[in-house]
Formats: structure tokens, sequence, C-alpha cells
């Protein structure tokens, strides 16, 4: 069956007609696809389209089939474009051919498919923001496991100063609350009705859109038919902020993968969460965050195809477009199973607090709180850094780490280093010269977790 076709002398070729089929994919949009034409089939009838009885009973096929659609069954032998020519053929079946051809008056595919995807999208963002808080309620829990465990930070992979294991995991927490607010916005953009809108040029049906809106829940009604043809951007809006979301996973995935394998060893992960070797006996992989960082590449690519898919299309609606289904779908699918993994993970990982902090103590990652030492003494920064340079330097030519140091031989080595210095040697005192907003001193720390805590209870959606 077609939506189309009177002025056509031959149909489609087979070829043709396989090429441009979406049903394999758009499939998925069948309830709300059922869904929004419930709400239209209303708008009908308020205007006289359709009759009390008729709007009854093609509202209750429509109930119907969504019942029946939670069966993969549905679509068995549908040989049917898309969904939407699925459901009109399924409503001639239930209600006769004569109604069912009436709901499609004054509606086109196009503000259709966007109504439905606006639709489907409203409710993966609402998942992705439960999974994402979901996550960070869960971060918070490990980072209060160990409020007062201290571990290198690095900048260039190298051991840089040495943070609290709360400080590094409210880091992850900032970032996953822009992703909320982004994921909000996005949702913003998403959430405005396109039907009505017709083909291109507005329905010629005056259908009370506020109405049809408010039945389906959206904020708002679009301004301008040709814009709600052709227009993608709450798609990209919605991907570019899931991006960011993958982004910040493959982060938090690539830093686990290292701080918990051999080289670095001062972090776990649980057995159900990593993975052996089919030939290595010894073998556990980080698999599920190597899955995740594998799949925010997949994700940008998938980004990357709409903008260019949409970049050269002239107004308004381009067939073209059909072509942002499947990468969106996946931009969502993947996303949330992300964010379902990650917080698994997150679950079963443990610091190994001595060797996190063994490893804050190595290196030197304590050398820029002896020079602050020095500055606050008076001296000049940069000549502090010298001094404290010459120091590090001195210590690697004779194999000394910062603790083989003592308030004597360190003032031995430059008279300005006093007494009191040496407890800097102990990074946990270093951490006390950092209770600035946003530092890693334990009072600023224990501020931002309760804080964060506090926040995380407002965002909850
Ligand atoms: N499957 C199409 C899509 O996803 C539906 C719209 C068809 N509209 C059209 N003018 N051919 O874009």
């Amino acid at each position: 069956m077609k939506l189309w076709g009177g002025r056509f002398e031959t149909g489609p070729s087979e070829v043709f007609e396989r090429f441009g089929r979406s049903l394999d994919f758009d499939k998925i949009l069948i309830d709300v696809d059922l869904r929004g034409s419930a709400a239209h089939a209303r708008g009908l009838r308020k205007i006289g389209i359709l009759s009390e009885g008729e709007c009854r009973r093609l509202v209750e096929a429509l109930e119907g089939l969504r019942e029946e659609a939670r069966d993969d069954a549905f679509f068995n032998n549908a040989a049917e474009e898309d969904v939407h020519t699925v459901v009109i053929r399924k409503l001639k079946e239930l209600v006769g051919a004569e109604l069912a051809d009436k709901i499609h008056t004054g509606r086109s595919r196009n503000d259709q498919v966007s109504l439905d995807v606006r639709l489907w999208l409203r409710e993966r963002i609402d998942e992705g923001r439960r999974l994402l808080t979901g996550l960070m309620e869960e971060l918070l829990r490990l980072a209060g496991k160990y409020p007062r465990a201290i571990i290198p930070g690095y900048t260039h992979t190298r051991r840089a100063q040495p943070v609290l294991w709360p400080h590094y995991l409210l880091a992850y927490f900032e970032m996953f609350s822009r992703d909320c607010e982004r994921l909000g916005e996005a949702r913003k953009r998403v959430n405005v009705m396109p039907l009505g809108s017709g083909a291109l040029a507005g329905s010629g049906f005056p259908v009370d859109r506020e109405m049809i809106a408010r039945e389906l829940g959206f904020e708002a009604v679009t301004r301008n038919s040709m814009d709600a043809s052709g227009d993608r951007d709450f798609m990209l809006d919605f991907e570019h902020a899931a991006n960011l979301v993958m982004l910040h996973l493959s982060r938090l995935a690539e830093d686990w993968i290292l701080y918990t394998g051999e080289e670095y060893g001062w972090m776990d992960l649980g057995d159900g969460v990593t993975s052996g070797s089919s030939m290595m006996p010894q073998k556990r992989n980080p698999d599920s965050l190597e899955l995740i960082r594998g799949k925010a590449g997949r994700v940008f690519g998938n980004y990357l195809a709409l903008l260019v898919t949409m970049k050269g299309l002239p107004m308004t609606y381009n067939r073209d477009m059909q072509e942002d289904k499947e990468p969106l779908f996946d931009v969502a699918r993947q996303m949330l199973a992300s964010l379902e993994m990650a917080r698994a993970v997150v679950e079963t990982a443990s610091l190994k607090e001595e060797a996190a902090r063994a490893a804050a103590e190595e290196s030197w990652a304590v050398a820029t709180d002896l020079a602050d030492a020095l500055a606050r003494k008076g001296m000049p920064f940069h000549r502090a850094h010298k001094v404290v340079g010459r120091l590090v330097l001195e210590s690697v030519r004779e194999g000394k780490s910062a603790k083989d140091w003592s308030g004597e031989s360190l003032a031995a080595f430059a008279p300005e280093f006093t007494a009191d210095m040496a407890a800097l040697l102990d990074p946990g005192e270093g951490l006390k010269t950092r209770e600035i907003v946003g530092g890693t001193g334990p009072k600023a720390v224990a501020a931002a977790l309760e804080e964060a805590q506090a926040r995380l209870k407002q965002m909850k959606c």
C-alpha cells in the first residue's frame, strides 16, 4: 500500500522501492506515530472534518494498534515504505478505507515525521537525564567512600600535584551536571509541536494547534511551516548534548583504564564489568570502559553525518532528511546504554588507598607546595620555582625522593627553607593550603561534596 500514486502511470521500480524504504528503522516510531495520529484525529474532530463517532472509532482503533504494536509481530510481512504507511493500512483493516483515508487530512508526512521524532526524542532525553543523575549519585557515593584519600593528579599524563579523591570525582560530577543542563536545553527545542505545518505551506485546515500541543505535552507550537518542515536543529541540539555526554564518559573511561592497569595500579574494578582473555589466563580487561570509549567515536560520527547531510539542503523538506534517523536513533541508544554501563562500572569501582597515596608521594608531586611555601615567605615565585627545581634535580641525581629530605637537610640545601616547610614533603599537608573555592583543600572539598549532594537533589528529574 502507498500514500501516493494517483499521478503515476507505473509504480516505483523494485530497486527504488528497496532503496527508499525506511520501515526497518522508522518502525521504532510506531507508538509515538499512533499517539500523534490520535491527537490529530481529535484536532480534525474539533473543526468538523471528523464526526464525534468517526473520531471515536479512529482513536479506539489507534489505541488498539498501540497494544498490538507492543509485539514485534506487528510488522511481520509489512511491505510498506515507512511506519506511517503501515499505520494507515492497519487502520483501513480496522475502520474501513473510507474513514482511515480521512486521518491524513491537512497533514503531511513531513510534519508527521517531525512530530514523531520530537515525541520519541523527548522520552529518550528524559531517560538520559534520569540515567545521568543516577550516575552522578553513584559518583558521589564513591567519593564519600574515601573522603580523605589522596591520589596523584596528572597533567600531560605525568604526576603533577596531589589531590583528594573526592575532588577528582567531583570534576566529573561538574561535567555531567553541565550535560544534564545541556540535555534540558535541547529538550526545550525538541518540545515544540510541528503538526499543522502541512508539507511546507501550513495546513489548509484550521486545526487547533495549541490544543494538539497541550494534549501531547508540548510547550509550544512551531512558528513557521517552512522552518518546521525543513528543520533538524532540534536533533542536532540533542546530538551535541549527547556527544558531550559521550565525551565525558569516554574521558572517565580512559582515566580508569589507566588507573586500574598495572602501570598505575591504584584503582580496581569488579569482576562483573571486566573480562578475561581467551588465551592469556591472567588477564582481566576493562572491556566495559573500552566499549564506552569506542562508542563515543561512533556517536561523534553520527553527529557529523547529520550536520553534513543538512548543510547543503535547499528549503524545505528533502528526502535526504530520511537519513537523519538511523544516526539519531543510534546516538540516543548508545548514549543511554553507555550511561547505564558507566553507572554499573562506578558501582564496582574501588580505590587502593595506600597505592594511590604512594603514587602521590612519589615523583615530587609536592614540589609546587614547597615553592608556594617559599613564595609565601616573600620569595618571588619564579625564584622559589628555581630553588625547588634544583632540589628536585639534586634528588633525581642522588636517587632520593621527597620523603628522604628533612627540615635540616632542606635548610642545608637552601637557607630559605625553614623547618616548618619539611611538613610539606607529605602530600596531605600541601592540600591544606588549597582551601580556596574550587580547590582541593580538605574543607573546600567537603563543602563541595555537600553542595553537590544538594544540587543533585534539585536536578533529579
Ligand atoms: N520517511 C520519510 C522521512 O523520514 C517520511 C517523510 C516522507 N516525505 C516525503 N515527502 N517523501 O523523512
